[in-house]
């Protein structure tokens, strides 16, 4: 018996066309897409005319386990993940301990096995509890399935350091995942550092904090021949930086995150440095940098939107704007918050939005999904482009609230995610 989705509309890529499809299912694999499937024997799903996309895949989410399930465990991330359309995520290794053993990458794909509702790629640690002065195991990480290696949530120091890792990563055949920050440059900041930061009287991080690694690490990468791929891009200079990179036929890749491409260090300036809801890294900057982002997302310079999902309790940002950790949570709205921002506003088209959100991780990073096709996995997602809806934290399945948009009203919400063959989340 198989899964049988009628009426319901599929985006063709290509053209950018909504087509009356039916799509049938086994095992973990779509078998058929028709206009009409027979129906007999098979479990039918009304997708009430639901617009059917490839399940998106989030390439850097944070799902807090093991260490630190009071955020996040990975049972409550990928329900959220589920629930935004997500079939896949990387999840970042800056748990407690440090995802830095095959044992320990062993260990999220077996928690996942028994609890999580997507597919969770985790990336390895680039050196040894993420502390930047040890390089981990790359090779054994690889074997036991490391998606890449990163050291995210702090950056890579040493330049020496990171050219190993990188002479490594390349015969491995293993993306390298920077977060880039110069330590010395972002220091003790929590905001932007600009004229805003001056007036709250904050410390600040300054854009140079971020570019000058990305063109240190865009130079290794050529001279390694490593495949480099930079974390939530936010600065302009960072994303010229990314597109020069490109031209120059290097395999170098980026992503951006929805609120450095709606947001601005002005919502931190009307709440005066009041609500850490708003903290995150790399912060939210100028309406320059914020356009730079965008641009880079429309040319092609920026190949993919990850979220950045970062769980934190509520104990925790309501902290002061100095003390409290970084990090918004997602992973449950991005595609709504970005459909409804984005392609209803004409900024971009819906295919392309989808591109951003699955094709192009798929492509990327060389994994299984980002299109719906005949013979392909069963990865997919129905969204419902009418009906508004709030983002209501009181809602999520993620155990983190901690969000700048709380209250916005938006379109494009998941009504049936589908990882694999298997139902993952459906609205009532
Ligand atoms: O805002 C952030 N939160 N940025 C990071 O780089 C780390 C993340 C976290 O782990 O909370």
């Amino acid at each position: 018996m198989g899964l049988l989705l009628k009426n319901g509309r599929l985006l063709n890529l290509e053209t950018g066309e909504l087509e009356a499809r039916e799509i049938l299912i086994e095992g973990d694999h779509i078998a058929e897409i028709a206009e009409l499937v027979e129906e007999s024997g098979h479990e039918v799903h009304d997708l009430n005319g639901g617009v059917i996309l490839p399940g998106y895949i989030d390439m850097h989410v944070h799902l807090r386990q093991p260490g630190f399930e009071a955020k996040e465990t990975i049972e409550t991330g990928t329900k959220a993940a589920a629930r935004g359309g997500y079939t896949t995520v990387a999840c970042m290794p800056n748990t407690r301990p440090v995802i830095d053993t095959p044992e320990r990458i062993r260990y999220v794909y077996d928690v996942t096995e028994k609890e999580g509702s997507c597919t969770v790629l985790p990336y390895g640690a680039i050196t040894v509890g993420e502390l930047g002065e040890e390089l981990t195991d790359i090779i054994a990480l690889r074997e036991a399935g490391a998606v890449g290696i990163t050291d995210d949530g702090v950056g890579v120091q040493s330049s020496a350091m990171m050219r190993r890792a990188m002479e490594v990563a390349a015969c491995q055949d293993i993306p390298v995942v920077i977060h880039s920050e110069d330590e010395d440059l972002a220091k003790d900041g929590c905001m932007n550092e600009g004229v805003v930061s001056k007036r709250l009287g904050l410390p600040g991080i300054p854009g140079l904090a971020e570019s000058v690694m990305i063109a240190r690490d865009i130079m290794l990468a050529e001279e390694t021949g490593a495949h480099l791929h930079v974390c939530h891009i936010s600065d302009a200079g960072s994303v010229e930086l990314v597109r020069w990179a490109k031209q120059r036929g290097l395999k170098v890749t980026t992503e951006v995150t929805p609120h450095h491409l709606l947001l601005t260090e002005s919502i931190i300036d009307e709440t005066d440095g009041g609500d850490a809801n708003m903290k995150v890294n790399p912060p939210l900057r100028t309406e320059a940098d914020r356009q730079a982002c965008l641009q880079g997302l429309l040319d092609g310079t920026i190949d993919m939107i990850a979220t950045d999902h970062a769980p934190h309790t509520e104990e925790e940002k309501k902290r002061s704007f100095a003390t409290a950790p970084f990090g918004f949570t997602g992973i449950e709205f991005a595609f709504p918050l970005l459909y409804t921002e984005l392609v209803e506003k004409g900024t971009i088209g819906l295919a392309e939005l989808v591109k951003k959100f699955a094709t192009n991780p798929a492509q990327v990073f060389r994994l299984p999904g980002g299109k719906v096709e005949q013979g392909g996995i069963a990865d997919l997602t129905v969204v419902d482009l009418e009906t508004e809806q709030a983002i209501d934290p009181n809602a999520f399945f993620s155990k983190g609230k901690n969000t700048p948009f709380v209250g916005k009203r938006v379109k494009g919400w998941s009504t049936l995610t589908i990882n694999r063959g298997r139902v993952t989340y459906k609205t009532e």
